[in-house]
């Protein structure tokens, strides 16, 4: 029987993702609209760890509410850059204040007169089995932010990030690509390594 795994999200891009990389045999994944979920999660913590566990909480306890028993999981991404002092960071969905393409012109006109476009995703995944055990995985990806945008698949920060031995953004790269180096495909599968051990 495949197992049931509630994604703590409603981003389409996202759980497109996570359903490629974890596969398509062993797990079924509902999104929270599948499940009735339609309020907005609060991110108020200051780290990814913080936001990723405060969405599964809150997400696990509706269910309960509802006697819905299941694996509950969220992450929370952030685009860490070395010489912003790891900003946008946990901030990352919020830096401008005006959006994707917003966020993305702050990012380029913050690094104008910076040498360094050292810079990292990273992705934390809080997972809650049905008895209330947490666990907490992690993946990242070192790269450079690009000077200007490239490339149109993908979604976020995609176009001005290029990872560390590639010459493409992210969003100029197939998915199975992306997914293959990315933060969050090496979050989901470490989380997935650990989710066949309960099968
Ligand atoms: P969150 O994990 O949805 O809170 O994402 C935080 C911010 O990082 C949002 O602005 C996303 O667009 C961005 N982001 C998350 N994952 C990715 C990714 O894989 N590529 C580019 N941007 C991302």
């Amino acid at each position: 029987m495949k197992q049931k795994l509630v994604f703590a999200t409603n981003n389409a891009h996202k759980v497109e993702e996570i359903v490629a990389a974890l596969g398509g045999g062993d797990f079924s994944i509902s999104t929270l609209s599948e499940c009735g979920i339609n309020e907005d999660i609060p991110e108020t913590e200051p780290t990814l760890e913080g936001n990723a566990a405060l969405k599964a909480r809150f997400v696990f306890e509706r269910l309960k509410s509802m006697s819905v028993e299941a694996m509950v999981f969220a992450d929370d991404t952030g685009l860490e850059i070395e010489a912003l002092g790891g900003a946008p960071g946990v901030m990352s969905a919020r830096y401008s204040g005006s959006g994707t393409q917003g966020n993305i012109d702050k990012v380029l006109a913050e690094l104008e007169r910076k040498e360094c476009r050292i810079a990292q995703f990273r992705t934390v995944i809080h997972l809650i089995e049905p008895n209330g055990e947490e666990h907490s995985f992690e993946g990242k990806v070192e790269g450079e932010i690009l000077f200007e945008r490239n490339g149109d698949e993908g979604f976020g920060y995609d176009p001005i990030f290029c990872p560390q031995g590639f010459e493409q953004s992210f969003a100029q790269m197939p998915l199975e690509v992306k997914n293959s180096i990315s933060h969050r495909g090496r979050a989901v599968r470490a989380m997935a390594q650990w989710l066949q051990t309960k099968l």
